[in-house]
């Protein structure tokens, strides 16, 4: 097989077979195909499609690519869960307890955060102690133990995938659809998912702007899961505005403490209600998600889930006194509020520009080797469609530096301020 064939294939709008796509990936891994035909292919695949069943080849010929993590020691379905990324996502610290609260076995492997959007790897750490490499044998001890445990990617999973990623972020090829899908869905299924619970992200924060995009993705993927066996679910939610109110590292860990007890944000709270109840039905611990919600419920109030969290960070050597004195996580040395400069409502919160202030201030990293400050950040005290007041102020910024005038600007330019008040919507869709 040549690869000049399987280019001029799919440049000319043929269906790839199997073994093509699987020559291409094996071949460029293997480094025996060179960056140029491979950024030819996708640039072929970027402006021709794939159908469904090249995107279910691509999809388990990067899974091959690497590792696979076996989680048949761990009792029970496993379930995973995905989000396409946003600002200020706090959803797995808070989902992942809570899921476990229930008996149900959570093994997840997290990533780091990169540009204006934050890793739950990163949050993880902000707590005193906590270590995020664990050996696989380890990791499936704490599941088996304590049905929980969120440890740092492995190296070895999908390295097609990686080098693809790479490729494509400077080819101008990330925006395609069968590639992001078959991207996602081979990382959760080397990580040893039987089922899979996708977090699609719609709006200006997100990868897929408008609601057809995102929903053409969530197809895509769960498509790709039907053919390869694992039940997949997906819900396009909200990333026009931020989720919850804090972005930032620790301040993001004191809002999954406050979730987990009751007290959080009502996006937040209600998003992981809404995916927590996916993971419940598809484990078969309920058969109706509105039985899942009630018992979901019942673990925030009972006191369930934030005990599972502590015993969580417990076994990962982290310090659980934080939750009951969240002071003791990182803090920033300033605290400035940023107060509005008119009355009426607001009507619209630019998530991404957010989550590049928290990058400036130094929550996020610009590169890959940046070190990142735990303790900075932003807390909203008001989101789209609350009432505000000329003065109140409009969030709460987080830093280790007295004077802020060079962000004060861009936060403004986040806000608009309208007269009529307009109430956002959280779940745009369910897919299933
Ligand atoms: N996220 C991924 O993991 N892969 C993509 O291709 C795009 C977003
Ligand atoms: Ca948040």
């Amino acid at each position: 097989m040549r690869m000049v064939d399987v280019i001029s294939k799919k440049r000319d709008g043929q269906v790839l077979s199997k073994e093509e796509i699987q020559f291409f990936v094996t071949g460029y891994t293997n480094e025996q195909i060179p960056d140029y035909q491979a950024s030819a292919l996708a640039m072929a695949i970027f402006f021709q499609g794939m159908t469904a069943q090249e995107t279910a080849d691509l999809t388990l010929a990067m899974v091959d690519s690497g590792e696979k993590i076996d989680l048949s020691e761990i009792a029970g379905i496993k379930v995973d869960k995905h989000s396409t990324g946003g600002v200020g996502d706090t959803t797995t610290l808070v989902l992942a307890p809570l899921v476990a609260a229930l008996g149900i076995p959570v093994a997840k492997m997290s990533g780091r955060g990169l540009g204006h959007t934050g890793g739950t790897i990163d949050k993880l750490e902000s707590i005193a102690g906590f270590h995020v490499e664990v050996s696989k044998e380890e990791f499936i001890t704490l599941v088996n133990q304590n049905q929980l445990s969120v440890v740092a990617q492995s190296g070895n999973l999908t390295p097609a995938d990686k080098k693809m990623y790479a490729l494509r972020d400077v080819t101008g090829t990330v925006n395609s659809i069968p590639m992001i899908a078959s991207s996602i869905m081979s990382k959760k299924i080397a990580a040893g998912a039987d089922a899979i619970v996708l977090d699609v992200k719609v709006g200006a924060g997100a990868f897929m702007k408008t609601k057809e995009e995102a929903k053409q993705l969530a197809e895509t993927m769960v498509t790709i899961g039907s053919k390869v066996g694992r039940k997949t679910v997906a819900v396009l939610s909200d990333m026009s505005q931020p989720l919850g109110n804090a972005i930032g590292n620790a301040l993001e860990v004191k809002e999954a403490i406050d979730t987990l007890k009751g007290q959080g944000p009502k996006d937040l709270t209600e998003l992981v209600l809404t995916l927590g109840s996916q993971m419940v039905v598809l484990s078969n611990k309920a058969d109706t998600v509105e039985k899942a919600r009630v018992m979901l419920q019942q673990a925030i109030q009972s006191g369930a889930a934030i005990e599972k969290f502590k015993t969580f960070l417990d076994n990962q050597g982290g310090d659980s006194s934080v939750v009951d004195d969240p002071t003791k996580l990182p803090q920033a040395a300033f605290k400035i509020e940023i107060p509005a400069l008119q009355n009426g409502f607001v009507s619209e919160i630019v998530a991404h520009d957010l989550g590049t202030v928290a990058m400036m201030l130094g929550a996020g990293r610009a590169t890959k080797n940046d070190v990142i400050d735990l303790g900075v950040g932003l807390v909203l005290n008001k989101k789209v469609g609350d009432p505000v007041a000329k003065g109140e102020s409009l969030i709460t910024v987080y830093s280790n530096e007295e004077k802020v005038d060079a962000i004060i600007h861009k936060l403004y330019s986040c806000f608009t301020i309208s007269e009529q008040q307009n109430h956002p919507t959280l779940i745009h869709e369910l897919l299933l």
